[in-house]
């Protein structure tokens, strides 16, 4: 049967569909029972799957034990074994909590790992032996804790000055994002911008960054765990940038690393602090550019807290000084 232009515009906005709401690989027609499948079972379905994945041992179930790995086709980013390690933590000197050599957890090939308190714990000790922002950069470029590196095309490590004295944090890169392995850089990067130079600054004089640095599929809101994952290395970043004035952009990076519940309507405008390293550091939540881009009436709001902010900088200029 002939297609006609009508049958290839509705297969493209099919793709443009599934492309949008996360499925970004094909899996097979048919779902298959991993857990039911015994090590050399699994290992055939990948090899005619023409996956390079390491099979469980011989004999065992092929998800039983300890091992924490689902079968996935092999990752494009990066090359080699699953790698936890930190290039400062590439020399083992001991036994982390976890039972891992410090700095790297018990996973087995790359591909997928089942988020728990093990992966949390080696990624605060990953982030904790970054000496720098680009030591920490490089952990995370190689560390395969957290499965939304899977699915995203880039690390979305963070834009701007690391010398700044402001520094914004986000919840999780969207699709343009993924695409420059920058943060804010689509439609709501562009109005972040413009709500800067409203009081004088661009973005040479901030330093941007998120909670969670991989694009979630289909710009999902990550999970929990995911944001655990992610902690401490968005943690360790702001003590490495070491900012005058943090801004939380949306309720989710204020709830995530201010420990705060409260809805981001409450919590907008009001004065916070952040435990730095050394001191306490003045925080703000405001609302996020994407909110404001669908509720523009909410502007006024943010433009106080924007002054607000320009206020918290001139005062703690003036108090150095
Ligand atoms: N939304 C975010 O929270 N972060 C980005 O980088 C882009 C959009």
């Amino acid at each position: 049967m002939q297609q006609t232009p009508q049958d290839l515009r509705q297969i493209e906005a099919l793709l443009d569909f599934y492309t949008a709401s996360g499925v970004d690989c094909f899996l097979g027609d048919e779902p298959v029972d991993w857990f039911g499948l015994t090590s050399e079972q699994a290992a055939q379905r990948l090899q005619n799957m023409g996956a390079v994945a390491q099979a469980p041992q011989t004999g065992q179930p092929a998800l039983g034990g300890d091992i924490r790995h689902v079968p996935a086709a092999p990752r494009q980013q990066g090359g080699g074994p699953a790698s936890l390690s930190s290039p400062a933590a590439a020399a083992p000197s001991g036994a982390s909590a976890t039972g891992a050599p410090v700095g790297q957890v018990p996973v087995t090939g790359q591909s997928a790992v089942l988020p728990d308190k093990a992966i949390i714990a080696a990624a605060r000790e990953l982030a904790a032996s970054a000496a720098s922002l680009d030591d920490l950069r490089q952990c995370l470029e190689s560390f395969d804790g957290c499965n939304l590196k899977l699915t995203a095309k880039k690390l979305v490590f963070a834009d701007g000055n690391p010398q700044a004295r402001l520094m914004f944090v986000g919840e999780a890169p969207g699709r343009d994002e993924d695409q420059q392995g920058k943060p804010f850089v689509g439609r709501s990067g562009q109005l972040l911008d413009r709500m800067l130079a409203a009081i004088g600054l661009d973005r040479t004089a901030v330093y941007i960054a998120n909670v969670v640095p991989w694009r979630p599929p289909g710009n999902r809101t990550p999970t929990p765990q995911e944001t655990e994952i992610c902690k401490p290395f968005i943690k360790r970043q702001i003590e490495l940038v070491d900012p005058d004035v943090l801004v939380f952009l949306g309720a989710a990076s204020a709830k995530t690393l201010l420990g705060v519940q409260d809805g981001i309507r409450k919590m907008r405008g009001h004065w916070m602090t952040y435990p730095g390293l050394t001191r306490e550091i003045a925080a703000i939540a405001t609302y996020h550019p994407a909110y404001l881009l669908r509720s523009p009436l909410e502007k006024r709001l943010s433009w106080r807290d924007f002054l607000s902010i320009r206020q918290a900088l001139q005062d703690n200029q003036k108090e150095k000084s």
